[in-house]
């Protein structure tokens, strides 16, 4: 996308920004740059409104890809997508209390915070949250900030408790949340705000607490009943013993995969929250790694995704389709249709007939859709619009929506069902299909037979 970016968009000399693909670009790219655009279309309508709580360690910070990160937030917020941002700290505090001469001390991993240790998370978290808000100032001509102009809020949303006395040992002010002011959150992304949270929480007494980002960004999570909970971490997601990313994990399996004991400390401590807030109530959960330059963008615009992401629900669901899904499955057909491979459907039609349709839906975006006709006289059906989009096309889509097809036509009492196919008879032979004459179908739908078009009837036994 670097390559595309335009480096005559000027705040001072236009006050709409230019388009940035230039019209004198060779037309490979600009056919590229159209598809690319395309593509991402679907995930933007599916994403707009919808809220995500984005977790990262001071890791990040000291990696230097703190400017990046918060150039990609602000895209996703001018998408419309609700963002809280929670920042970690803990190589700042490390500095900060090497600079005081203090040592760490920590019991069972988690640091034991006395008061100078406290005054160390209070100074470390300070300073990157001002060089998170100077980041998120930027605006710049020629950068991916200018005109972003967003309004960070921060505050006291976070209450705390102490996490006491564990085996014997006081871990002082290090804490654990009690509660997230979900109302006062919600009001500031309502109002166009992105909000920023510190890895610190105050009691009712008045006392800090050092906390940490997992727990924060969970605890909001699930408070906001966010739709996403996004860990932007020092580690490549979760895998597994051949050194394989998990790209995907249904909350049971990570549950049993945490239980199994193998995982690395810190991989274990992001799955042990991104999974509670999977339990909460947060249907995904994300963790992706940030020594990839733009790891959020892909993790969210592309099927696969680039780290590991935890799910309550089976995450690709096959299901009939509803009236909200006509938009989906226009998108998808398309293409097809201006290409030749399907027959052009009228769109009223396709919304009055939605219900014949069902669909596959991978993270609120559809991939697949196929049509059940049926011929209850003659106890046939016909599938059409059989399609899965180009991205999703080779992992066995096509075949499981052949299958709930065969699925509705026996629920419905029919023993064939029949396609007409120009390009793809060899995929539906593999399956079971055998070649068929114009005759062979239902007279309905023998009388609608394009000749011009010639497609080969095929059709299969139930
Ligand atoms: C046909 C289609 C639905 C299959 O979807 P899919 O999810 O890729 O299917 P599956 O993963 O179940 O099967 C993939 C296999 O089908 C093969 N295949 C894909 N398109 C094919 C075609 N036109 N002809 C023959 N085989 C084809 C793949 O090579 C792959 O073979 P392999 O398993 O030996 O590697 C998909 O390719 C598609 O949408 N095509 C465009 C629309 C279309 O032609 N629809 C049918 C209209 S009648």
């Amino acid at each position: 996308m670097a390559s595309h970016y335009n480096p005559r968009m000027n705040a001072e000399t236009s006050s709409s920004p230019r388009p940035v693909a230039s019209s004198q670009a060779d037309p490979v790219d600009l056919a590229q740059f159209v598809d690319w655009l395309r593509a991402v279309a679907p995930y933007i309508h599916a994403f707009r409104n919808k809220t995500f709580v984005v977790g990262f360690g001071g890791e990040l910070v000291s990696a230097g890809r703190l400017n990046t990160l918060v150039q990609d937030v602000a895209l996703l917020q001018a998408m419309g997508i609700q963002i809280v941002l929670v920042h970690g700290s803990r190589p700042q505090v490390e500095e900060q209390m090497r600079l005081r001469n203090l040592s760490s001390q920590f019991a069972r991993g988690l640091r034991i915070t006395d008061a100078p240790a406290l005054e160390s998370a209070k100074e470390a978290a300070g300073e990157i949250r001002l060089d998170i808000e100077a980041a998120i100032s930027q605006g710049l001509p020629n950068t991916p900030m200018a005109h972003a102009r967003i309004s960070v809020v921060s505050g006291n949303f976070v209450v705390a408790r102490p996490v006491g006395i564990v085996d014997g040992v006081d871990h002082l002010h290090t804490g654990v949340v009690r509660k997230v002011d979900a109302d006062s959150i919600r009001l500031s992304l309502a109002n166009g705000k992105l909000v920023l949270l510190s890895p610190l929480g105050f009691s009712p007494t008045g006392e800090a607490f050092n906390l940490s980002m997992e727990d924060i960004a969970a605890s909001t999570a699930i408070a906001l009943r966010a739709d996403k909970l996004i860990y932007i971490t020092e580690t490549p997601g979760v895998v597994d013993g051949d050194g394989s990313l998990l790209r995907e994990l249904a909350l049971d399996d990570a549950t049993r995969l945490r239980e199994t004991g193998t995982l690395p400390e810190e991989v274990e401590f992001y799955l042990r929250h991104a999974c509670r807030a999977c339990r909460g109530g947060v249907p995904r959960a994300h963790l992706i790694p940030f020594a990839l330059d733009g790891s959020i963008l892909i993790e969210l615009f592309t099927h696969d995704g680039v780290g590991t992401m935890v799910s309550y629900e089976n995450l690709e669901s096959l299901r009939e389709a509803t009236a909200d899904d006509v938009a989906g499955i226009v998108q998808l057909i398309e293409p097809l249709e201006a290409d030749g491979t399907l027959v052009r459907r009228d769109r009223h039609q396709i919304e009055r007939e939605v219900d014949h349709f069902s669909v596959i839906e991978h993270d609120g975006v559809l991939f697949g859709c196929v049509a059940l006709y049926p011929y209850q006289r003659e106890r046939i059906g016909e599938m059409a619009c059989l399609t899965v989009a180009p991205e999703a096309q080779g992992s066995g889509d096509g075949e499981r929506l052949l299958k709930r097809i065969e699925q509705r036509a026996r629920a419905r009492g029919l023993n064939r069902i029949f396609v007409l196919t120009t390009r793809t008879e060899h995929w539906f032979l593999k399956r079971g299909f055998v070649k068929a004459s114009v005759d062979d179908l239902p007279e309905d739908r023998r009388r609608l037979y394009n000749w011009q078009r010639k497609s080969l009837v095929l059709i299969k036994q139930l």
